[in-house]
């Protein structure tokens, strides 16, 4: 009985497989309320699962949906998953460097949901761009330019989208348990032959510490172990936004940026390390001469070439992405040093700015956000411009910066 069930997690045993399979089978048909699949949820995350349970739930989320087979694409495919952070646009710039680098990427991403950002809906800042395709499409557009980057689709783990929504509403999120078979079932129906993982961790992640971040990351190099899928992790931290854009339209904008070689700086470190580790497991060949490969495919224009590509074969118009023209600058009330600059706050205020969602069913403002002008380590005087906010038509945002930047 699934009282029985709730009653032996919230006590601290170990799930038998085929309690974890009456639960959460039962709740995707419906048998088991909501009301119950909240209470063993908050149990999961009081009193964790072990590697045997975890394995049964990825295996239950990974089966209730597709499993896309993309064997008949010569190549390895390598695949990559953010835990998701602020101003993360790294797929719009790793995806198109390793495509031009000769491995091919099909990229299933998600849309914004609370403060974090959704790749979906930076795409759908470029007007016209296709993130629905059909299995014929992918294929032939791998085969053609090497790459697509899209949204998951509907059939793709029905059960993780089902329990995922109820976390959502119920704290229940932030189960190490629980989000690494929820990221590695999706990653494994997506048909990659190997993941890359990049665990965000700091105060704009799930993961707050690194031990956190730690365990999360050997749990799915283990889960991906026993699906045969080499699986890699990355740990990067999130205190801070990532790049100086955050929304959706000017993130786009900021990875053509990088692309051409125009901004530097932790961004582009950071997607020269993922490229570096996505390009060696697809070749099969050393970090470090993945990387230079990684290095000449940014200098020589040819991965914002690729990223053109995709975009233009997707349907997407570049020349049309729109960027809000109401644009207020926010100047710094004291002069000092920058000492920080807190990313959940940021995201916080790209939100009160239109540029996120609480609820699925919300409409997000692609044109808005924030784009940072200053650096940790800067020098600013007193009325200097700390950041832009790009609102709504006739909107007067509000913004307590002190809580923002740390000047001292
Ligand atoms: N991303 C996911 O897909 N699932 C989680 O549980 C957390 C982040």
């Amino acid at each position: 009985m699934i009282k029985d069930i709730i009653q032996k997690k919230r006590l601290g045993y170990a799930l038998e497989e085929s309690e974890i399979k009456e639960a959460f089978l039962g709740y995707l048909e419906g048998s088991v309320a909501d009301y119950q699949m909240s209470a063993l949820l908050m149990a999961i995350c009081i009193n964790g699962m072990t590697d045997e349970e975890i394995f049964v739930l990825t295996d239950l989320f990974l089966n209730s949906g597709d499993v896309l087979d993309f064997s008949h694409i010569p190549g390895i495919k390598v695949d990559k998953h953010s835990t998701g952070g602020v101003g993360d646009k790294t797929t719009l710039i790793v995806v198109p460097i390793v495509a031009s680098l000769s491995v091919p990427v099909i990229k299933m991403s998600g849309r914004a949901l609370g403060y974090t950002g959704g790749t979906v809906d930076k795409l759908e800042s470029i007007p016209g761009y296709q993130t629905e395709l059909s299995a014929d499409k992918i294929k032939k557009q791998v085969l053609e330019v090497g790459a697509v980057m899209m949204g998951q689709t509907a059939k793709l783990c029905p059960l993780d989208k089902k329990i995922y929504a109820l976390r959502d509403v119920t704290g229940t999120t932030d189960s190490i348990a629980l989000i690494a078979a929820s990221i590695m079932s999706k990653k494994l129906a997506g048909g990659a032959d190997k993941i890359l993982i990049d665990v965000k961790v700091g105060k704009g992640a799930f993961m707050k510490t690194e031990k956190e971040a730690q365990l999360l990351a050997d749990l799915m190099i283990k889960i991906g172990k026993k699906y045969g899928r080499e699986t890699r992790v990355m740990i990067s931290n999130m205190d801070r936004p990532l790049g100086r854009a955050v929304g959706n339209a000017l993130e786009v904008k900021e990875a053509l940026d990088v692309l051409q070689g125009k901004q530097q700086g932790s961004l582009r470190t950071l997607c020269v390390e993922l490229a570096t580790s996505m390009v060696s497991m697809g070749r099969q060949i050393p970090m470090d001469d993945a990387k230079v490969l990684v290095e000449e495919s940014i200098d020589s224009l040819k991965a914002y070439h690729k990223l053109l590509e995709i975009i233009k074969y997707q349907e997407g118009d570049i020349s049309g992405l729109a960027i809000s023209k109401n644009v207020v600058s926010i100047t710094s009330l004291k002069s000092g040093i920058v000492q920080d600059i807190d990313a959940k706050e940021v995201a916080h205020l790209a939100f009160s700015l239109g540029a996120g969602r609480i609820t699925k069913e919300e409409k997000v403002d692609l044109s808005t956000g924030v784009y940072i002008n200053v650096e940790i380590g800067q020098k600013v005087e007193e009325g200097d411009i700390l950041c832009y906010l790009y609102t709504k038509e006739n909107m007067t945002p509000s913004c307590d910066i002190t809580k923002i930047f740390e000047i001292s």
